[in-house]
């Protein structure tokens, strides 16, 4: 079979890459120039463990190509894939569709013969129909078939997610020319290493593939935000947030994953798809007051981690020194979107603080999101030295295996700050820290 993939970013090149990797033939399109070069010369713009290989051998195999040039990509391609980026629209929290349509007249004005065309980007309820109303409006003498197919990668573990998923999920129009016969027969053909699997594989319509994208995110979200708020109810009245989330996760219907607290999520999907949710939802006169609650708390949760630090300085931090372990949204990344650590650090910088911070993915992405007097440092060690308190932010696995004598030496202060519970604070104290974690004593 043989794809093309319009959108080179995050979602486009790992299902790029990883279709080839099943032996597809893929034409990624990338309009980005600079993206496109270091795409081409195998250098790969975003840190995703695994990623370079697969690219590396498939670029070299011949399956795997990049250009600018939709024409090319799709004329000889049984699909193609919109996998473009679905921001936020400024002003009313919706997501901006202005890329996924493009592309679709893009196709309908390029295309010389029908093809399926396959939405990845996360898009709401009625799009992949407004897709295919474009496609067939613009070319009526095409046989356009329209799917959808949302993406369900985690950042950090995306091959693995990818090879392996919990589910692919594929919503078909079964308006179609052909009520989707042939969609469905050819995304059976390009998912086939993955039925030698056993990986379910649902067919569905389109909306409720749509709105499944988004219900799943949107309950993650939630789960996640329930245990940050269990586990600051435990801090004030005693438990441990570990102890009550594996009770609770042993029972099956709610499972162990997604249950460890934090300075509250962030990322590139959460909040984007829980805001783009509450609007679609009420827009449709159906208003989700849970996922609203779930925002809401979210928001002001990531504020109130900064307090939380100042009070545990001693009430101020002005001109105090905090060191930072950890900036990006979550560990095995560079991504910095909608990271904890932007509005935290901004507090902390407003507050007075002299910052040093060591990340070890997401430094230079961090520099354009975060206060520009932050000191980024070469290691851990170098953010703890002479640091008044120290907080730890993202939970990268080098962090767990610091020596607390070092950092005790390292310190100027005994405060520790861990909002990602990475150390043991029975040893944390008795190595003489003021050592608060989240949800536990
Ligand atoms: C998420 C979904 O998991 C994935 O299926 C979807 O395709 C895209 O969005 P991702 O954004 O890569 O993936 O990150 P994820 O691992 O889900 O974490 C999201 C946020 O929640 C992070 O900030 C993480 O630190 C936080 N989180 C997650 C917690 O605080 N506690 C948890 O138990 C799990």
């Amino acid at each position: 079979m043989r794809i093309a993939m319009i959108g080179g970013g995050y979602v486009g090149l790992v299902s790029g890459a990883c279709f080839a990797e099943f032996g597809t033939d893929v034409a990624i399109v990338e309009r980005d120039p600079k993206r496109l070069e270091a795409l081409r010369k195998g250098s790969i713009p975003i840190y995703e463990p695994g990623l370079d290989t697969i690219v590396a051998t498939n670029t070299q195999a011949g399956r795997l190509t990049f250009g600018d040039d939709l024409s090319t990509a799709i004329e000889n391609a049984d699909a193609v894939f919109i996998a473009v980026g679905t921001p936020t629209r400024r002003g009313d929290g919706h997501a901006d569709l202005t890329y996924v349509y493009d592309a679709a007249a893009e196709i309908a004005r390029t295309a010389k013969r029908g093809l399926l065309v396959v939405t990845k980007s996360t898009v709401p309820v009625g799009t992949g129909r407004e897709v295919a109303r474009i496609l067939r409006e613009a070319r009526p003498d095409l046989l356009f078939d329209v799917a959808s197919n949302p993406e369900f990668l985690r950042e950090g573990n995306a091959i693995g997610d990818f090879m392996r998923p919990d589910r692919v999920i594929i919503g078909i129009d079964e308006s179609g020319p052909d009520q989707g016969i042939s969609a469905k027969d050819a995304l059976r053909e390009l998912y086939r290493p993955l039925y030698m699997i056993d990986a379910p594989i649902v067919f569905t319509d389109l909306e409720t593939a749509e709105l499944t994208k988004y219900a799943a995110n949107a309950f993650l979200a939630m789960k996640v935000t329930f245990i940050n708020e269990m586990a600051d109810l435990c801090e004030k009245v005693g438990g441990n947030i570990h102890d009550v989330a594996r009770g609770m996760g042993l029972d099956e219907r709610i499972g162990p994953r997604f249950l460890y607290p934090g300075p509250g999520y962030g990322g590139s999907c959460f909040p984007k798809d829980t805001r783009a949710l509450t609007a679609i939802a009420q827009d449709a006169g159906a208003p989700t007051q849970l996922v609203e609650a779930t925002v809401a708390v979210n928001e002001a949760r990531k504020i109130r981690m900064a307090e939380r630090i100042i009070e545990q300085a001693g009430g101020s931090v002005a001109g105090r020194t905090v060191g930072v372990l950890g900036l990006t949204f979550k560990p095995d990344t560079d991504d910095m979107r909608e990271a904890a650590s932007i509005p935290i650090l901004h507090r902390l910088h407003d507050a007075g603080a002299v910052i040093q911070a060591f990340d070890p993915e997401g430094m230079t992405p961090a520099r354009a999101l975060l206060p520009e007097k932050i000191r980024y440092c070469d290691d851990a060690l170098s953010a703890a030295e002479n640091a008044d308190i120290l907080v730890v932010l993202t939970e990268w696995n080098m962090f767990r295996a610091l020596d607390p004598a070092r950092l005790k030496t390292a310190m100027r202060g005994t405060a520790i700050a861990d909002l990602r519970n990475i150390w043991n604070s029975d040893t944390m104290k008795a190595a003489g820290f003021d050592y608060r974690s989240i949800g536990r004593v």
